[in-house]
């Protein structure tokens, strides 16, 4: 299939100063979109300028969330090269919740190219300072129009691009976690294993109460016992205890994150005894209080490696590692944004030069 590109006015697509980027409020001129019909399958691939779409009021979207999101970064590396970081594990992932959500599969391939395309086009919207990338958005939802709860006929692809600096306002340091044991965010059989708005929407309740006592996330247990460490708001998370390194098995309620893969994959080239398996929080809350808790970090595209100084259970604060960044977190940090930014090799074949 050939992409149509429609160019957005001169003007618009100069790129602004980023010296002050939050994530996620800025977009780049250009924007793809593809439908879907019954019948015909994808077709139409189009990248238009960036603008506002139409939505029939009663789009099955709007009702009954039938949507599907990923989220992965384009870099500026210290070669002037862009980089995507495994962008076909995304890809493969966005089919994957694709099939969750009865929602028909984007052939990898195109999609690349679809994303590739995009990105090129809009290259000088990469921002270049270490620390800030070009998020990339592409997204399906459901269109046709129905108030019958059904697996829509119509669809649409789009990708949206977003110049971001870090997720958290804390940057790279220290981030506070709240464990609610009121509200479940996903629970075995759901879709909290795939990347659906349910699962986000799910979860503002909770998020809302953490914000509100001081915590920038929350903690989630798993649904059936509220007993096993499950993930964090935007993110994987890892706990490094005196002998290892743990994070939760994915259980079919957990996100299988792609920043958590690497940082199971370089733990187990740096030869750290890295396990996933059940996490209980008590095991959590007594390896803090017996100091066996050394570091505690949270990984996600967005959040990329976040050190976590502080968690939340029964309204009781626990400290980790003094609040401090710890040494395994920042050589993780340092290592994957030292690949993603073509600072040091790529011995994982992770990276794509466009
Ligand atoms: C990501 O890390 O890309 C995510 O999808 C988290 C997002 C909800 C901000």
């Amino acid at each position: 299939m050939e992409i149509e590109i429609h160019l957005a006015k001169p003007e618009d697509r100069k790129a602004p100063n980023f010296d002050k980027l939050v994530f996620g409020k800025i977009f780049t001129p250009h924007m793809f979109v593809m439908k879907y019909e019954e019948g015909k399958g994808w077709h139409s691939p189009k990248i238009i300028p960036f603008s506002n779409i139409e939505l029939h009021p009663a789009a099955i979207v709007l009702h009954y969330s039938q949507t599907i999101f990923e989220g992965m970064k384009a870099y500026f590396g210290v070669d002037g090269k862009i980089r995507l970081f495994r962008p076909f594990d995304h890809i493969n992932r966005l089919n994957r919740s694709a099939d969750r959500m009865c929602i028909p599969q984007v052939d990898p391939n195109f999609a690349f190219e679809a994303i590739k395309t995009l990105v090129l086009l809009d290259k000088d919207w990469i921002p270049k300072q270490k620390g800030s990338a070009l998020y990339i958005r592409p997204f399906i939802f459901a269109t046709e129009n129905t108030l019958g709860v059904k697996v829509s006929h119509e669809y649409l692809f789009m990708i949206i691009l977003s110049p971001v600096g870090p997720y958290y306002a804390e940057g790279f340091n220290p981030v506070k976690i709240y464990v609610t044991e009121e509200y479940v965010r996903a629970c075995p059989g759901g879709t909290g294993e795939v990347k659906t708005g349910g699962n986000y929407a799910a979860s503002l309740k909770a998020q809302a109460v953490a914000q509100q006592k001081g915590y920038t996330q929350v903690l989630w247990l798993d649904g059936k016992e509220r007993k096993y460490v499950e993930e964090v708001g935007s993110m994987n998370i890892f706990f490094y205890f005196s002998d290892e390194l743990a994070t939760p098995a994915l259980s079919g309620s957990i996100l299988p994150g792609i920043t958590r893969d690497s940082v199971l994959k370089l733990a187990s080239h740096l030869g750290i005894p890295a396990k996933e398996r059940k996490i209980s929080i008590d095991e959590v809350i007594s390896a803090i209080q017996e100091g066996r808790l050394k570091e505690c970090f949270g990984t996600g595209t967005a959040a990329v490696i976040s050190p976590v100084g502080e968690i939340c259970y029964k309204d009781k604060p626990y400290v980790i590692g003094q609040g401090q960044t710890g040494e395994l977190t920042k050589k993780f940090f340092d290592y994957i944004t030292g690949i993603q930014y073509g600072e040091r090799e790529d011995e994982f074949n992770w990276t794509v030069v466009l």
